[in-house]
């Protein structure tokens, strides 16, 4: 067997940033990742020994593992988010700021002797398909096993990635990762260890990531949050590109015509199912393709086109309402070779959750361990329960996905989960009201992240959490990247969430949205009709695609409904978000503010 304390790079400067980073962490040995399946199942067959992984049943679920964590460590924990960019100005007031240079000397000394007694593996991935133009390197220094294997599944990781980094032209984003729990001599590991401190630290400048105290989803996996949207953000912004919270997908016609939209939602509103929508009865001879289900790095082109590539190479996603109903696309993905992380355990050593079935099992061990019934009073699976699954074994994948220099976007998509006011759809006027309709996007809070459900917050473009910069200029580079673009995507709202007065969704969702994507294709391609409205151009009954359903007139209307006494209050709120920012907003959105306002 290879003896993994030799390094896989021959690059000097990340062999010394590992070593430095060894005498400050001070762990027992040094593991270099090659990326392996032996090495894979080698990790994982360690943490079954050690408690962390249940295997599960291999004729039901073959290659699967389930794991739970600890009670305290099952969100991305937002307040512990930190954005250290030298001035404070510069991380604006919707991120967390520390001073960069207390906020290291904070960090070293809990990083000390963190990694004592256990193993620090030096973990190469790569966000974006090896070699592609569009894609960025980071190494993550973890101490953390099950963090390697989630990563394997959620990046390009290993061999190929050190070979890239030899090359010696790519810039490599230093991550430091530690679960904050050292083991003196003899002690004892936990199945979860972890850290009643956390600390989730980004230095923009430096381009460089400490995530401490946390083993969790966007916490620990590195590649995805930290990376791929709060420091690729500072990067993109640099060099004019964009870096998104947004899934990709691709619309094929019964003529065999693709068209690529982009869509921002805030986490955990349905953009896995989105992504892996099956067109409903009335759609024959469409098909929805997937590119990817969270995050887009988008480009322009030399024709002045935006491509966008997925950066990931898996779904990390939202178990709990996911089902051969909902996503069966997304069911077929996770049934082999995926990582469960706070679902439910059954007696025959399956996974279930909260929707997969209409009946729950008799009974189940829950996301605790605790033995659990229909009739107990707590659910089996915590609401962000999660599946790590490969995005190869989606059967929607889209065969561009992995195309190096990306699919062309024709459409933006915004969305949020809002009870009232938001219409089903809506299209911007143009480029700059379809920024300030995404600059003002509001949704209910989730469980993705601790903290309160079901608040309406503002989250423009779904970044809130993400955008590793001062929003204000930040809606600036939204701006000024329709400059020089020879095609502008269209841009559109979408609500899935209205609801009547009794509490219950108008719209039925999921495969339906395809009627929505249809009229948005259409509009694209400047086939279809619509009207115009104060808050921007919306469909007529008549516009949308009826086929399969019965959806009466009347039931659009309400779901379509513009009430100028709701806009009213919402324009009042989004006033409330433009106040923090107000020093860097840029004159445009100060305007379509006041167009609105007159429109209205
Ligand atoms: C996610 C999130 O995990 O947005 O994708 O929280
Ligand atoms: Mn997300």
């Amino acid at each position: 067997m290879r003896n993994h304390a030799v390094p896989l790079s021959n690059n000097t400067s990340l062999i010394k940033w590992v070593d430095k980073m060894a005498k400050l962490t001070q762990p027992a040995k040094i593991h270099w990742v090659d990326g392996s399946q032996e090495e894979y199942d080698m990790l994982c067959q360690q943490l079954v020994d050690g408690g962390t992984f249940t295997r599960l049943n291999q004729e039901l679920w073959p290659g699967c593992y389930y794991a739970k964590s600890d009670a305290n460590d099952v969100a991305r924990v937002e307040d512990r988010t930190f954005i250290c960019s030298l001035s404070k100005d510069n991380a604006g007031p919707t991120n967390n700021w520390e001073n960069p240079f207390e906020m290291r000397r904070k960090l070293k000394g809990l990083f000390s002797g963190s990694m004592a007694g256990r193993t620090m593996y030096v973990l190469p991935y790569s966000m974006g398909p090896i070699g592609s133009p569009m894609s960025q390197i980071g190494v993550q220094l973890t101490d953390s096993a099950y963090v390697v294997v989630n990563m394997r599944i959620m990046a390009r990781i290993g061999l190929p990635v050190f070979q890239e980094i030899d090359k010696d032209y790519k810039r490599v984003v230093p991550c430091l990762h530690s679960v904050g729990m050292p083991l003196a001599p003899g002690q004892a590991d936990v199945p979860w260890p972890c850290n009643k401190e956390k600390y989730i630290v980004h230095f923009p400048e430096t381009r460089e990531i400490w995530s401490y105290g946390s083993g969790y989803g966007g916490n620990a996996l590195l590649g995805k949050k930290c990376f791929a949207l709060r420091i690729a953000s500072n990067i993109a912004r640099d060099e004019g590109w964009m870096a998104e919270h947004m899934l990709i997908l691709g619309i094929e016609d019964p003529q065999g015509e693709k068209t690529y939209i982009a869509a921002a939602f805030p986490s955990a509103c349905g953009k896995t199912n989105l992504a892996m929508l099956i067109p409903p009865a009335g759609f024959e001879g469409w098909k929805v393709w997937t590119v990817g289900d969270d995050i887009a790095w988008i480009k322009p082109d030399e024709k002045g086109r935006l491509r966008a590539i997925n950066p990931e190479a898996g779904f990390f996603g939202v178990a709990p309402g996911t089902s051969a109903k909902t996503n069966p696309n997304a069911m077929k993905t996770l049934a082999s070779n995926t990582i469960f992380t706070n679902t439910a355990l059954t007696p025959e050593g399956g996974v279930w959750w909260e929707g997969m079935t209409d009946t729950p099992p008799a009974e189940c061990l829950d996301w605790q361990g605790n033995q659990w019934t229909p009739e107990s009073k707590t659910k089996a699976a915590h609401p962000n329960a999660r599946f790590t699954a490969p995005a190869s074994q989606c059967p929607s994948i889209d065969p561009a996905w992995e195309d190096p220099n990306g699919v062309p976007i024709s459409a933006f998509v915004f969305g949020g989960r809002r009870a009232d006011t938001m219409p089903l759809v809506y299209q911007s006027f143009n480029w700059s009201s379809g920024v300030y309709i995404g600059a003002t996007m509001g949704s209910e809070t989730t469980a993705a992240a601790a903290g309160a459900v079901g608040k309406v917050r503002r989250d423009p473009m779904a970044m809130l959490p993400f955008c590793g910069y001062h929003m204000g200029d930040y809606f600036r580079h939204w701006i000024k990247m329709q400059k020089g673009l020879e095609e502008t995507p269209k841009l559109f709202h979408v609500n899935w969430f209205r609801k009547d007065e009794q509490g219950q969704f108008l719209w039925p969702g999921f495969s339906q949205n395809m009627r929505v994507l249809k009229w948005i294709v259409d509009r694209v391609r400047g086939r279809a009709l619509g009207q115009e409205t104060p808050i921007g151009w919306v469909p007529r009954h008549d516009d949308i695609t009826w086929d399969g359903i019965d959806f009466p007139a009347t039931d659009f209307e309400k779901l379509q409904k513009i009430d100028r006494k709701a806009w009213r209050a919402e324009v009042i709120q989004h006033e409330e978000l433009f106040i923090d920012l107000h020093d860097h907003i840029p004159s445009e959105i100060i305007y379509e503010r006041e167009l609105l306002i007159c429109r209205l």
